[in-house]
């Protein structure tokens, strides 16, 4: 019997994720939670973040006896990873934090700029991160509030404002010396809007995101291979208006399918 793999996020951003997921592992089958009716998570407490992830996990595990788990969301593998990873010790669990590592290799003027939620960035976990690499690169940390509310809303308007505004906050961009060239979206909704971003950074800017990255390091942490005579399913779960699941599945994913409602 195939197990599927599960994968959540506050709401529609893991779908970057998924979308990597389904093209490194075609055949496998995957379970995917949007906690929208509990979003955002990049402004709430721990507390609030972890009871959240703990209660998905449980659900794909009891319910769906979930093969692995991708948590497609920066701010709650921030908060939530190592209880989790506590809590189901026989579970592969996988993360996502925003790439500072690859942004690093690629950077020529050592000047690198991060979006991500106030709740990542705040945390003791990208703390770590940051402090690891002290000295390598100047980097420019941006907490952007309201923005994935904005995306999951599909508010154009607040998408491009927002964009402009947090841009700018973070310094000039560009190539030449004392410039961001290199800007690391770290919050897995960012990847969506990745054109308003160009258009207030500029075509020479490396935007980078960590899809593909977490796709292979789940392909390696797998514990069963799916054969590869069957194409891979995928079950749309949401804990608030599916309707904006359903809509951005189809219009990034070309996923044309029901997103079922999930009391939890
Ligand atoms: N997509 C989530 C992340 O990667 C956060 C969005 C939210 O604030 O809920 O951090």
């Amino acid at each position: 019997m195939k197990r599927p793999i599960g994968v959540f996020d506050s709401g529609i951003g893991g779908l970057s994720i998924l979308k990597a997921l389904r093209a490194e592992l075609p055949h496998e089958d995957f379970v995917y939670v949007a906690d929208s009716g509990h979003a955002p998570y990049g402004e709430r407490n721990d507390a609030h973040v972890i009871n959240r992830s703990s209660a998905i996990t449980a659900h794909l595990l009891t319910l769906y006896n979930i093969q692995a788990l991708v948590i497609a969301c920066n701010t709650a593998t921030a908060a939530a990873i190592a209880t989790l990873r506590l809590a189901h010790p026989q579970l592969p669990i996988i993360g996502v934090e925003p790439a500072l590592k690859p942004a690093l290799a690629l950077s020529q003027t050592r000047r690198i700029g991060v979006m991500a939620t106030r709740g990542t960035l705040g945390s003791a976990k990208f703390g770590a991160l940051v402090a690891s690499l002290a000295g390598e690169a100047e980097f420019s940390c941006q907490p952007c509030d309201g923005l994935a509310d904005a995306i999951e809303r599909q508010n154009a308007p607040n998408i491009e404002a927002l964009c402009t505004y947090y841009t700018g906050a973070m310094g000039r961009f560009g190539i030449n010396i004392g410039e961001i060239d290199t800007l690391v979206l770290g919050c897995t909704h960012y990847p969506f809007v990745s054109d308003a971003l160009r258009k207030s950074v500029g075509p020479n800017v490396q935007l980078i995101d960590t899809g593909e990255a977490v796709a292979r390091q789940t392909r390696r942490q797998l514990p069963e291979h799916c054969g590869t005579d069957s194409v891979g399913t995928c079950r749309l779960l949401c804990t608030g208006d599916p309707n904006a699941l359903q809509h951005a599945a189809e219009r990034w994913l070309r996923l044309d399918q029901p997103v079922n409602s999930l009391l939890l």
